[in-house]
């Protein structure tokens, strides 16, 4: 019986939507009475949430499960998440693990460690039919303290951009229902989280699957649910999700944090149509421009994949020339990964590595570029920090503002999870 256990581990991979499904199956185990093991504790129950974005992702996975199967000889070894959505010899390859699932029947997990228990064989339950998935909840409550929750609005995506497997591996969008989504908003508020950061597999794309009902609505019906919310911000959003009632909305609430993360991907027309992006670049310019004549001093993030197919030095300029026209505030820089089953793994212009690696380097220093004078911008000023911890060897609390720009503070008194105002120095640490 799980109830005679007493101990668990959990290791997450990928992005939040895993950190927050997997924080979710740890309130669930505590519910019935399992601690997370301390360090050289016995582990009864050792699962991990596994990612298959790139190819690293799937090594990494594997790496882990084997670790934990290694170290842990005694545990209930349960595997979930997107690599184990796609690899369905994944069980029969390490016998060692006792119960998979995907990315659905997370809900079951206990159910199914149950299974395990009472017949002692391998308990496999792995919908294969990812584009049939429904809304999964898993009835998440946080009970752990820190200043940000991420809160989980959707699931999948129907984009099918050629690079990306995620389609495959978490399937259809769907979006939650928004009186679960406000429910859980008021729970974290009630529970002293200053901040939620909306989040999903395709953020942006909430409530295309509901005939009257929108992303910015459900921003809305947050903030006028939560009156003592602090600060709501919204993770990604693609360039054609964001309307003028969202721009408005964010410039009138002083809640909505003044931070926007619009995937680019590529800044160069002939590798977004090959990559099935649905903008060009010319589009991207104008939708940022037009955010920056209602918020001039938003910061506007992003990620970019270099070495696609066929992306050869002059786009690659191109796209170098559209990141520093929309002069972003930071980018998030990948190379490349070649994913089976998707277009983009059979086209047969393929980047030699050694151009990709040069390619993100010579992008990283950009990006290292244009985050110093986004900050050096805010030099002087007076800013709100949201401060999220306190670093034992720096002897300095840390947090963000608003814009996400990161603050080094100190101060003689506990300022964790508080808000606070500093003149904010750059290159100098902040004091109050
Ligand atoms: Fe990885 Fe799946 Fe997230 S592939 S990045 S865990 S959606």
């Amino acid at each position: 019986m799980i109830n005679n256990k007493k101990t668990y581990k959990i290791v997450t991979l990928g992005c939040k939507v895993n950190a927050y499904e997997a924080d979710a199956i740890a309130e669930n185990f505590k519910a019935l009475g399992l601690h997370e093991a301390h360090e050289d504790e016995p582990v009864d129950i050792a699962l991990i949430n596994t990612c298959s974005v790139t190819s690293t992702s799937d090594q990494k996975s594997r790496q882990h499960i084997r670790k934990l199967v290694n170290k842990h000889p005694n545990a209930t070894i349960v595997v979930m998440g997107c690599y184990s959505q796609i690899n369905q010899n994944l069980a029969e390859e390490i016998p060692d693990i006792d119960v998979v699932v995907g990315t659905s029947n997370r809900h079951k997990i206990t159910q199914l460690i149950e299974e395990h228990y009472e017949t002692g064989t391998q308990v496999i339950d792995v919908d294969k039919d990812s584009r049939s998935f429904t809304y999964e909840e898993l009835k998440y409550s946080s009970l752990t303290n820190h200043a940000r929750a991420y809160l989980k609005i959707q699931d999948g995506c129907d984009n099918f951009c050629t690079f990306c497997i995620i389609p495959l591996t978490r399937g259809r969008l769907r979006s939650r229902q928004p009186e679960e989504v406000i429910k859980e908003a008021k729970d974290l508020v009630s529970k002293g989280y200053k901040e939620i950061v909306l989040t999903g597999i395709h953020t942006g794309g909430y409530g295309r699957d509901f005939p009257t009902y929108s992303f910015t609505k459900l921003v809305k019906d947050i903030l006028e649910s939560c009156p003592n919310l602090y600060s709501l911000r919204i993770s990604s959003i693609e360039e054609n999700e964001i309307t003028d009632e969202l721009i408005e909305l964010m410039k009138n609430d002083d809640r909505m944090a003044h931070h926007l993360h619009i995937p680019l991907q590529a800044g160069s027309d002939t590798i977004l149509k090959k990559m099935n992006r649905h903008y060009d670049t010319q589009q991207f310019i104008e939708k940022i421009d037009r955010i920056r004549t209602f918020i001039p001093d938003i910061a506007i993030t992003t990620d970019v994949i270099v070495g696609f197919p066929g992306e050869n030095d002059a786009l690659f300029q191109q796209t170098i020339a559209t990141i520093k026209r929309v002069n972003f505030a930071e980018l998030h820089v990948f190379p490349y990964s070649v994913r089976t089953r998707t277009p983009a793994a059979r086209m047969n212009d393929q980047i030699d590595p050694q151009v990709k690696k040069e390619r993100v380097r010579s992008l990283l220093e950009l990006s290292d570029t244009l985050k110093n004078q986004y900050y050096a911008k805010f030099s002087g000023r007076r800013l709100q920090v949201l401060v999220e911890n306190y670093d034992r060897e720096k002897q300095s609390y840390f947090g963000h503002t608003s814009n996400y720009i990161l603050v080094e503070i100190k101060s003689k008194e506990d300022i964790t999870h508080k808000v606070v105002e500093v003149e904010y120095n750059y290159n100098t640490v902040s004091i109050i």
